[in-house]
């Protein structure tokens, strides 16, 4: 592991949880026709492709892109742009959104009220990760696998300046 970086969630805590969430997502879904997983680009899509290769119940996998204007000071007031969208109708679709990390909450809130206004017959949100200290908007997640601390994480989808994203664990950052 590169030396700036110390773990946080290995990728056993990791693969256990999602197992947990997988089962839990059968269950709530269990008699609905299709679920639409929408993974937010780039950081959700290791998480996405083990979360849905988890599931038994039938599902659809598209994405959708955002950018918060690139640095943390940015996303802090609370700037989201849309930079690719899914590909297909989600009106009357049961929805889930599949994020990575909750850090404000700006950027969840921004897709949840994009795509709620297009009629979905069920809109819900799954995170790996959220900080709780760091909440500016408070958004619904059905779906969470951890709450961590005010650090920041790479490996496993996250980077940092797009390093560290294909790292099996989870890592802090050293300040
Ligand atoms: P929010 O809009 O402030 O909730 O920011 C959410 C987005 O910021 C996430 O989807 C990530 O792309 C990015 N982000 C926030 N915290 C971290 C982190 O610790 N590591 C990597 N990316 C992060
Ligand atoms: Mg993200």
């Amino acid at each position: 592991m590169p030396d700036e970086l110390d773990l946080l969630i290995s990728r056993d805590r990791i693969g256990a949880r999602i197992d947990e969430l997988a089962s839990a997502i059968d269950a709530d879904y269990a008699a609905v026709d299709e679920l639409v997983l929408i993974g937010v680009l780039k950081g959700s899509f290791i998480f996405l492709a083990d979360l849905a290769r988890r599931l038994t119940i039938r599902h659809r996998v598209e994405f959708i892109a955002v950018s918060s204007y690139g640095d943390r000071e940015s996303t802090e007031s609370g700037a989201v742009r849309l930079l690719m969208d899914v590909r297909h109708d989600i009106a009357g679709q049961h929805v889930l959104v599949v994020e990575d990390i909750i850090d404000t909450g700006h950027t969840l809130a921004y897709l949840l009220r994009l795509l709620e206004a297009r009629g979905p017959a069920s809109l819900r949100a799954c995170t790996l990760l959220r900080k709780p200290d760091r909440e500016q908007v408070e958004v619904p997640i059905a779906y969470l696998g951890f709450d961590i601390e005010d650090v920041w994480v790479v490996g496993y989808g996250l980077d940092f300046a797009e390093r560290y994203r294909t790292l099996p664990d989870i890592c802090a950052v050293r300040r």
